[in-house]
């Protein structure tokens, strides 16, 4: 054998030694905690619990229903604790004020959305919710009514030419999506959608979407897949990619018209989202955050796991368990919202048990769809009014039966939201049909 091949075996032999050794040192000093969870393998922890991919409601509640309310995964030697009960979740979403998300999630969700609140930490973070705090303000949310009653027409003109006078079912995620960009596009960039929002058939738009968020979720577990080249190279990334930049040039444009201005226009009072970022002249900006649609709160969350990093060793389970400094903490919504002894009959869908004095009164940390503490949403007041109008909106053409089945809706990918593996689908029957 040549010197020099040898060399080469040698050198690369002593590499990935080195790097064993390396990984088998973070292994064994890794932290411990006295939290039931999965067995682990060396140096990869859980990794082969996840191989199967997408990640699913499913999987998860699972593993609720072996391990209980508190459970421990090793992401490699990085402790990962997964959190449902609602005393836990008080205790670090409030109590605590623990508000850095984990490096896993926002580098993934940097990919696509770039540095805005629900990727950043620390005083960037603190500088940005200041800003964007006031534009979703209750007092505000009355000019916004407007572009939610246009968001709301369209939303039910699609499910109308989609649904064939109830005979076909309608794939309700996409319409109400197409609404609620129309709105946000309106309300909080102000600029007319039609220039905004891509020129490509909504079917693609839909599945980019829902590539969108496997791939995120792709790359929240598979780092190495964190990267743009890579994601060129499929067809699905290709189709990403293409959405995205076509996104990206609309907000690009109107942030360009907002900067083009002279003068600060609507008063102080009614300024909407992109006025407060950029002033005219063109000095700060920052990315339009996305916009989140769904119908039930309580059994799908749309965002079905909130991260935090430990700063400072706390105490979980009624202060009988430690959790180290470093451990990242997933709050699971969809699993606090479905145990039994908070919902009764936690998988009936009974909007009653929200009527006055019989939601929340058992535990004030049960419900959080919008998320607790410092880091909640800051766009809370923005979607419920949203919803509240685009239901009126519909509620009053059609009356809808089901065609999804439960157990389609339990096949949902859990990354930034919520989302389910194949479109959900009604029929929407008109009203004057049905007989009603
Ligand atoms: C039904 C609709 C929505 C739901 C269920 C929802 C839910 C949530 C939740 C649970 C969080 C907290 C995440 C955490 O604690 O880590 C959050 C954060 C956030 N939401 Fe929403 N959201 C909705 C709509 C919106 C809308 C319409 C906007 C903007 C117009 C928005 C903007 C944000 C932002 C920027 C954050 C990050 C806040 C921060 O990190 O400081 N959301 N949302």
């Amino acid at each position: 054998m040549a010197w020099w091949a040898w060399l080469l075996i040698q050198s690369v032999v002593w590499c990935c030694a080195g790097v064993l050794a390396v990984l088998w040192w973070l292994w064994v000093t890794k932290p411990h905690v006295d939290i039931p969870g999965p067995p682990t393998l060396p140096i990869i922890g859980n990794a082969l619990d996840f191989l199967e991919h997408p990640v699913t409601l499913h999987k998860i509640r699972d593993f609720h229903r072996q391990y209980g309310d508190l459970m421990r995964f090793y992401a490699g030697p990085k402790l990962v604790i997964m959190v449902a009960h609602p005393d836990d979740v008080q205790h670090i979403l409030v109590t605590s004020k623990l508000v850095e998300r984990d490096p896993m999630s926002t580098s993934a969700m940097r990919t696509f959305i770039g540095d805005g609140l629900l990727t950043l930490n620390g005083s960037r973070w603190k500088t940005h919710r200041k800003l964007i705090n006031p534009t979703f303000h209750s007092e505000l949310l009355g000019n916004f009514l407007e572009a939610f009653h246009e968001g709301g027409l369209y939303f039910s003109e699609r499910l109308a030419s989609d649904s064939a006078g109830g005979a076909a079912p309608a794939d309700v995620h996409t319409a109400a999506f197409f609404g609620a960009m129309r709105s946000f596009c309106s309300a909080a960039v102000g600029a007319d959608p039609d220039r905004l929002i891509p020129d490509i058939p909504e079917h693609e738009v839909s599945t980019s979407l829902r590539h969108v968020l496997a791939v995120v979720q792709t790359m929240m577990l598979r780092p190495w897949w964190r990267s743009l080249s890579l994601l060129r190279l499929t067809s699905e990334g290709r189709a990403i990619l293409k959405y995205y930049g076509h996104l990206r040039k609309g907000v690009e444009e109107a942030i360009a018209l907002r900067s083009a201005a002279t003068e600060e226009g609507p008063a102080k009072t009614r300024r909407r989202l992109l006025e407060t970022l950029v002033k005219p002249g063109g000095q700060t900006t920052l990315p339009v955050s996305e916009v989140r649609d769904e119908e039930t709160l309580r059994l799908f969350p749309v965002v079905p796991m909130l991260s935090r990093v430990v700063g400072e060793e706390i105490w979980l389970s009624k202060g009988q368990v430690p959790v180290p400094k470093g451990a990242i903490l997933f709050v699971t919504p969809f699993l606090t919202h479905r145990l039994p002894q908070f919902f009764p009959d936690p998988l009936k869908f009974d909007p009653s048990r929200f009527l006055e004095g019989r939601s929340g009164e058992e535990h004030p940390c049960s419900y959080l769809p919008f998320g607790l503490g410092s880091r909640n949403c800051v766009g809370s007041q923005y979607a419920r009014l949203e919803v509240k109008v685009f239901l009126a909106t519909v509620l009053r053409r059609f009356r809808f039966l089901p065609h999804s089945r439960w157990e389609d809706l339990e096949n949902a990918t859990l990354t930034i939201t919520i989302h389910t593996v194949k479109p959900i689908e009604v029929y929407c029957v008109p009203l004057q049909e049905s007989g009603l």
